[in-house]
């Protein structure tokens, strides 16, 4: 097994340490986060471990194991999981049914390739179509690839359908798409496309929930004659800082677009499959979308992303698209038991009344700190903390306290903590949050 510590100095300064690996010495490693006196793994530091490439910053804080709503660090300390892997473990860690289907899945077939007919990936299929709008879907195994397919299907529809050459999607500001270089040219935040130009080019950016930048974009690109293929948009904005849809605009929204013909397609990455009370976010703004996008949530912690579209849109023809494990078998029996679990346990329910039990709460805590604090938003099991502007206090910060206080929880965006806990979260364990959350603030404040 991989022994990886780092012995650390005192004083409470940055330490030089000894990382071990399989017992024998390698190198030195600063572990500026470690506190003075105990042990650490290389995993917790800032400082990027080697053999891994330093692409996140990640919290000091080595996760070995998880059970519902709660996991556990490499030291045995506990901790209040208000994360999820961002939105991901819907039945919480280690679920006993997910476990037994996924064990016996293995233990049958694991992945087939797409040249053949796969049973869990044509039965999840039909599960996901008779829970949506959607009539037909495509399996790959991100949100990002998720919003790839999308991207091609609407280009593909505008030439074929409207006779459009050069295509352009609407997208709003601070929305999130993903990191592939379609999905990140799509998201309209600059900060992610910094240093990554030329992007793909085709995209043009709204503000989110204002009809009138919406329809001045549309009419600004369509001046001379019909030019967008199709409205990307998430329901809510989660990494955009947990910003709801208005229903309004997207009535609005939807009236326009069917009457131009062009595609409205939901990235439900994030809210999809349960987070919002409904199994989909359109389904709370009260309109269809044309397509939507889904990962995260469906998989209850495994790789798995979905295009799921109305008939409508269904203009790909074999060899337009592919994935070589879009759809495998241990994939989809994730997605199946997932979906037939939220069901059985009825769980949209339990997202419904633990999410208003947060967000009272949270409105709760908006009043006692008043000098840091704006205003709580959300829908859901999907909540955000916005802090003042002129507060002192970022959201990293208090996500970087609260593990002081035994609670995960995430930021989205500079200035808005977010909480996306497991869909089966507790009344108690919501109580315990909130506390937890109380403690982290009035450490900061
Ligand atoms: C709305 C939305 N779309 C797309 C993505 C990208 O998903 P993935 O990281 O699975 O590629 C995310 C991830 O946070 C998201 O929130």
């Amino acid at each position: 097994m991989l022994l990886e510590r780092i012995l650390l100095g005192i004083n409470n300064k940055p330490f030089t340490g000894i990382k071990f690996i399989q017992g024998s010495v390698v190198e030195l490693v600063d572990a500026p986060h470690s506190k003075c006196g105990t042990f650490g793994f290389v995993g917790s530091s800032p400082t990027a471990p080697i053999g891994l490439m330093n692409t996140y910053r990640r919290f000091p804080l080595t996760i070995v194991r998880g059970k519902g709503c709660w996991v556990w660090d490499h030291t045995g300390k506990r901790y209040l999981d208000a994360v999820a892997g961002i939105a991901t473990c819907s039945l919480g860690h280690s679920d006993n049914a997910l476990r037994r289907a996924l064990t016996k899945q293995l233990n049958k077939i694991q992945h087939v390739s797409n040249l053949y007919h796969i049973p869990e990936q044509e039965e999840l299929a039909d599960w996901l179509v008779n829970h949506s709008c959607a009539d037909k879907v495509f399996f790959c195994n991100s949100g990002a690839e998720a919003n790839e397919a999308a991207i091609k299907l609407a280009r593909k529809f505008a030439f074929y359908k409207r006779g459009i050459n050069d295509p352009v999607i609407l997208t709003a500001q601070a929305s999130f798409h993903g990191r592939t270089l379609a999905a990140l040219s799509a998201t309209g935040q600059e900060r992610y496309h910094e240093g990554f130009q030329p992007l793909v080019k085709g995209f043009k950016f709204f503000e989110y929930n204002n009809y009138h930048s919406f329809e001045s974009l549309l009419a600004n690109v369509e001046k001379d004659g019909p030019r967008v293929a199709a409205v990307l948009i998430e329901p809510l904005q989660g990494e955009g800082g947990v910003i709801p849809g208005s229903p309004h605009f997207f009535k609005k929204l939807k009236e326009k677009c069917s009457k131009q013909n062009i595609l409205l397609i939901f990235d439900e990455v994030q809210t999809g499959v349960g987070r919002s009370g409904f199994w989909w976010g359109y389904e709370w703004l009260g309109i269809e979308p044309d397509a939507l996008t889904v990962a995260k949530g469906l998989g209850g912690g495994h790789a798995i992303g979905a295009l799921m579209i109305q008939n409508c849109a269904d203009i790909f023809k074999p060899g337009d698209h592919a994935s070589t494990f879009g759809g495998n078998p241990f994939a989809c029996k994730a997605g199946l038991t997932v979906g037939m679990e939220i069901n059985r346990r009825e769980l949209l329910q339990n997202v419904k009344k633990r999410g208003y039990q947060l967000g009272e709460g949270l409105q709760k805590l908006v009043k006692i700190f008043p000098k840091h604090l704006k205003e709580t938003r959300g829908v859901g099991l999907i909540q955000g903390l916005e802090i003042l502007q002129d507060s002192p206090l970022t959201a990293s910060k208090l996500a970087q306290t609260a593990l002081d206080h035994q609670l995960l929880v995430v930021s989205a965006g500079p200035k808005v903590v977010r909480m996306v806990p497991p869909l089966v979260i507790k009344e108690n364990e919501i109580k315990q949050l909130l506390q937890k959350l109380e403690l982290s603030f009035r450490d900061c404040c």
